[in-house]
């Protein structure tokens, strides 16, 4: 038999497969991307139950009056909220998320991402039982715990899930669904503690955190429906579903050549025993760093601080408790509003460019938020506010969350999700979610004592990370767009920084009748 030489296109040009859009893998991506709602709902809602006189009251007395106290007096404005129990309470939470991704890697590659999304779905429901039953501190300590692990679940599978479905054009785009739930179930948590705080008789805390149960309910209910990505399905063996569900989500029969590269980079996968371990070589260097840095700076944009806390943060410098509420809502619906901008520009104008621009916005907000605040303070003692400058530091915070809505809070998401090659993905997306929630357990820790000790400088201290993390992408991230995930290795290769890292090895690997490059993605093929 004639023998031939066949050599698979070239890593990474921006390679087209046959197929288009379909209503079916936009309906799945939307009704994966609903997990976003259970992350979102939990971020908004902790800080306006805790910002609930009557909550604060049956949990946390000793806040309670220190609150009670310190109303005129300027000195303790700043510390007035600042309590470890309090902030125990609120970051149990990401611990527990930090906790569960590094065992959510495993099922992702064993069982697929389909039952993770379901698996956090369940534990979520359980968590909002707990905590609109709560009787003391330590059954919503633990609700808030099975929260944790329902976000660790959706925070790993999710982003995989839509950057696996999307046909590669369409990335962003798809990705960014979940960053938009998200923002749909901050906004959505941010609303609910707005009317709950009005109700009469002091429960309205056990219907804010008691409806956390309605988006648990979706995802769970959701994720029983969708099917398995096709990689997750290859790489679990069951090849003749991952090539009708390929056809299916890219609405051709001619999946051959997609198929063929997914199956390649799938066995050349099933050389990777211990994704934890390999994930440590110098091959994988450049996605490592990622996988910490990127979710690293997200939260240090300081993002978190408003999401958390913008109702306690408006009531120190002197609002009302529902003016204060009032404004969570508010910046709420610009994050939502703002991340639309990403998902029409992501995928034509790049990663890069957005992060740049986000960047900026953001770090020039942070200087006049905080000169603002302390300018204020040392004019007017943390008594009343001037409604302008209560009014000017809520603009400047909606331009600083916009900023974030279309750079650090999607792209944080997206680019983990799409740079790991298929062996150690779960891996990389579990030290990317376990970085993020470390972080996010970490400033919401750090920030009522951080308010109470540096006052308004706090968001200088932030200001100044934005600048470095916008310096680090211009530098070390490269551009990612429209590149195949299974081709991704180019854009590393061809980094100026990181070429050096992923080159110098030796990187083929037998696969069939030919061999892939690791570090290119290159499969050259002999068909005999
Ligand atoms: C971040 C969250 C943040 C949210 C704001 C997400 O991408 O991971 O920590 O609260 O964006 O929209």
């Amino acid at each position: 038999m004639p023998s031939r030489a066949m050599a698979a296109s070239a890593a990474g040009d921006a390679k087209e497969y046959p197929g288009k859009l379909t209503l079916y893998v936009f309906l799945t991506c939307a009704v994966a991307a609903t997990g976003g709602l259970i992350v979102g709902y939990d971020i908004g809602i902790s800080g306006g139950v805790t910002s609930m006189d009557t909550f604060l009251e049956k949990f946390f007395p000793s806040v309670y009056h220190k609150e009670q106290m310190a109303h005129g007096s300027s000195s303790s404005q700043y510390c007035k909220f600042d309590s470890q129990l309090l902030t125990a309470f609120t970051s149990s939470l990401y611990l527990a998320a930090l906790v569960a991704s590094f065992f959510v890697a495993s099922v992702a590659r064993s069982f697929g991402r389909k039952w993770c999304m379901f698996a956090g779905g369940v534990s979520f429901l359980a968590g909002a039982a707990l905590n609109a039953a709560a009787q003391n501190v330590a059954m919503l300590i633990v609700g808030h715990i099975l929260l944790g692990v329902g976000v660790g679940f959706a925070g790993l599978s999710i982003p995989i899930y839509l950057s696996e479905m999307a046909p590669p054009r369409l990335r962003g785009t798809l990705n960014i669904g979940l960053q938009l739930m998200i923002t749909v179930g901050i906004f959505s948590a941010n609303l609910v503690n707005y009317g709950a705080a009005k109700i009469r008789g002091g429960w309205g805390w056990r219907v804010s955190l008691g409806l956390a149960a309605v988006p648990a309910g979706i995802i769970t209910v959701g994720s029983l429906f969708l099917p398995d990505t096709p990689s997750s399905l290859i790489s679990r063996g069951y090849h003749e579903q991952a090539r009708r569900v390929l056809r299916r989500i890219r609405g051709t029969s001619d999946v051959a050549d997609e198929y063929g590269d997914l199956a390649a980079a799938t066995e050349l996968s099933g050389t990777v025993k211990r994704p934890w371990r390999d994930i440590l070589e110098r091959r994988y260097r450049p996605q490592l760093t990622m996988a910490v840095l990127i979710p690293f700076f997200q939260q240090l944009t300081g993002i978190n601080v408003i999401m958390f806390y913008a109702p306690v943060l408006f009531k120190t410098i002197g609002l009302g408790g529902d003016a204060a509420l009032m404004t969570a809502v508010i910046t709420g619906l610009v994050n939502i509003v703002a991340t639309f901008v990403s998902i029409a520009t992501v995928d034509r104008l790049g990663r890069r460019k957005l992060f740049f621009q986000g960047g900026a916005q953001m770090f020039v907000c942070q200087v006049i938020i905080g000169t603002l605040i302390g300018v204020m303070f040392h004019r007017n003692g943390g008594g009343g506010v001037p409604t302008t400058f209560a009014a000017s530091i809520l603009v400047f915070i909606c331009v600083y969350v916009a900023g974030f809505a279309w750079s650090w809070g999607p792209l944080g998401i997206l680019v983990p999700s799409e740079i790991f090659p298929l062996e150690i993905r779960p891996a990389g997306q579990g030290i990317n979610v376990a970085v993020n929630m470390l972080c996010t357990f970490a400033v919401a820790q750090a920030f009522l004592p951080m308010l109470c000790h540096m006052r308004s400088g706090l968001f200088y201290l932030f200001g100044g990370w934005v600048l470095l993390m916008t310096a680090f992408v211009v530098l070390f991230l490269p551009e990612t767009k429209n590149v195949p995930i299974e081709k991704m290795a180019v854009v590393w290769t061809t980094h100026w920084f990181w070429g050096s890292f992923v080159a110098d090895q030796d990187s083929h690997v037998q696969v069939g009748h030919g061999e892939v490059d690791v570090a290119t993605g290159k499969l050259n093929q002999t068909i005999v």
